[in-house]
């Protein structure tokens, strides 16, 4: 059963928390500290309040609360899908059997391993986008910024939540190094390569709210699954919040991309630099980079912990109860990226230790998909549909390609021919000079920088000249 939430304490919440006295004190302690990393770490623009969605319930009548709210102010709650009483694990050898309402024993270091690398990356993307207020494109564009930043803000709570509930002092111990490392830093990275990557510009933004975030949709999908109820239903109810930020990403390189058509139509030349836009093949660039770390963020090829995280109910596919076979996977393979004599090729393996080429597949395939819209709206500007995913041996670090160069159609490099020719398909210096040139603030009510289209529409029902923000 799930409670309402409880307004009037500190943490609003739908897990009784008034009723656990030493969960409350232990989340109570942490907040203040929550609240000086969002200080030090968070945005940097000084704002009186903005027009957030605040999650205030999980149930279908509604879950969200819209209102301006000054940033500090924003109730972080805890909350969780309600629990279905007749869910039964869906995979593994504790297939139908009732979920963990309880970590057991013998899964208690993975799992914990598993969240902690999840809750990393919330406070990460935060860090990373936290200069990027100074230079929105307009103050719709600006909100929705800042309304990812305090949902990743909430994802982290969400994690948190699991340790400190489920992981006793080890847990506390976890919730505060969260705080602890940050994007970037020499000493104390994020755990995760491409969470250690600057955000500096908004083409960067949409790209990684686009690939890099949907990564994160993909992993969260992977622990719904999971036999360990508790995390199965926050990350379902996190799930719905992120697809606000795959609608960031999609629509923002949307508009993107909308500008620069016309751009192109209107001077009948791609050479839209010199007119304020972004060149198609610098947003070609921008993707390439985005979609390859992305690529990497699902793990080597072939994984023996990942084929022993399903076997054990850790965590499962994307849409488990949607496929067809066994969910035990003990007699199946699959093919996987490989390098056969040096070239790009294929192996086969046991389906269980090719899990993580199973989610990235997936993923691919959904990626796939906002490339084709983005070409549509070329299409549709009577221009020739040329954005295209890079050959997943591009620009790989991790995985069955990291140790060779290739480019986005595929083809082999060597070391030298990499040096010489990366600048034709990743951003160089000059191209990520000039997206910062046309980084210059629009912070005026309805108005919008001249290198993107203006959204189709606003926010909850509102127009786009609402006034989403208040600066301070
Ligand atoms: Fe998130
Ligand atoms: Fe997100």
């Amino acid at each position: 059963m799930t409670t309402s939430p409880d307004y009037a304490e500190k943490i609003p919440n739908n897990v009784d928390l008034r009723d656990d006295r030493r969960l409350q004190r232990a989340l109570e302690a942490w907040q203040p500290n929550f609240l000086s990393w969002w200080e030090s770490m968070g945005p940097t623009l000084p704002t009186q309040d903005v027009y957030l969605r605040t999650a205030v319930n999980v149930g279908r009548e509604g879950w969200a609360h819209f209102g301006h709210v000054a940033m500090r102010d924003y109730r972080w709650g805890i909350f969780l899908a309600e629990r279905n009483p007749d869910r039964r694990i869906g995979f593994g050898e504790h297939k139908g059997e009732p979920p963990w309402q309880q970590v057991p024993g013998e899964y208690r270091s993975e799992l914990r391993r598993l969240i902690v690398i999840q809750g990393d990356t919330e406070p990460a993307s935060v860090e990373q986008q936290r200069n990027l207020g100074a230079t929105a494109p307009s103050l719709y564009d600006l909100r929705n910024l800042f309304q990812v930043n305090v949902e990743e803000g909430r994802h982290l709570w969400a994690m948190v939540y699991l340790l400190q509930a489920h992981f006793g002092r080890d847990g506390r111990e976890e919730a505060e190094e969260l705080l602890h490392r940050n994007s970037g830093s020499q000493d104390a990275p994020r755990i995760l390569g491409a969470f250690n990557e600057e955000t500096p510009d908004w083409l960067s933004f949409f790209m990684f709210t686009y690939f890099t975030d949907r990564d994160g949709k993909y992993q969260l999908g992977t622990l719904k699954e999971s036999a360990f109820d508790p995390l199965s239903r926050t990350c379902e109810f996190m799930l719905k919040e992120e697809a606000h930020h795959m609608f960031v990403g999609t629509t923002g390189v949307d508009r993107v991309v909308e500008r620069t058509a016309q751009l192109m139509v209107e001077h009948d030349s791609d050479e839209v630099a010199a007119r304020g836009g972004i060149p198609l093949d610098v947003i070609q660039k921008y993707l390439n980079f985005h979609y390859s770390v992305s690529l990497d963020l699902f793990g080597g090829d072939t994984s023996t912990n990942v084929a022993n995280y399903y076997t054990a109910g850790l965590k499962g596919r994307w849409l488990e109860d949607r496929r067809r076979d066994d969910h035990k996977l003990t007699s199946e393979s699959i093919m996987v990226d490989a390098l056969d004599d040096g070239q790009v090729g294929q192996t086969e393996v046991a389906a269980l230790v090719g899990l993580n080429t199973d989610l990235r597949r997936e993923y691919i395939a959904d990626c796939q998909s906002g490339v084709k819209r983005w070409n549509r709206i070329l299409s549709g500007a009577g221009l020739e549909p040329r954005l295209k995913l890079p050959h997943v041996a591009f620009n790989r670090k991790v995985g069955a390609f990291a140790g060779v160069e290739a480019t986005p159609d595929g083809r082999l490099l060597t070391a030298g021919e990499w040096e010489r020719r990366q600048g034709e398909w990743l951003p160089t210096d000059v191209d990520k000079t000039h997206v910062r040139s046309l980084m210059q603030p629009v912070h005026e009510r309805g108005k919008i920088a001249a290198w993107i289209a203006p959204p189709r529409n606003g926010i909850n029902g509102k127009p786009f000249d609402y006034d989403y923000v208040h600066l301070a």
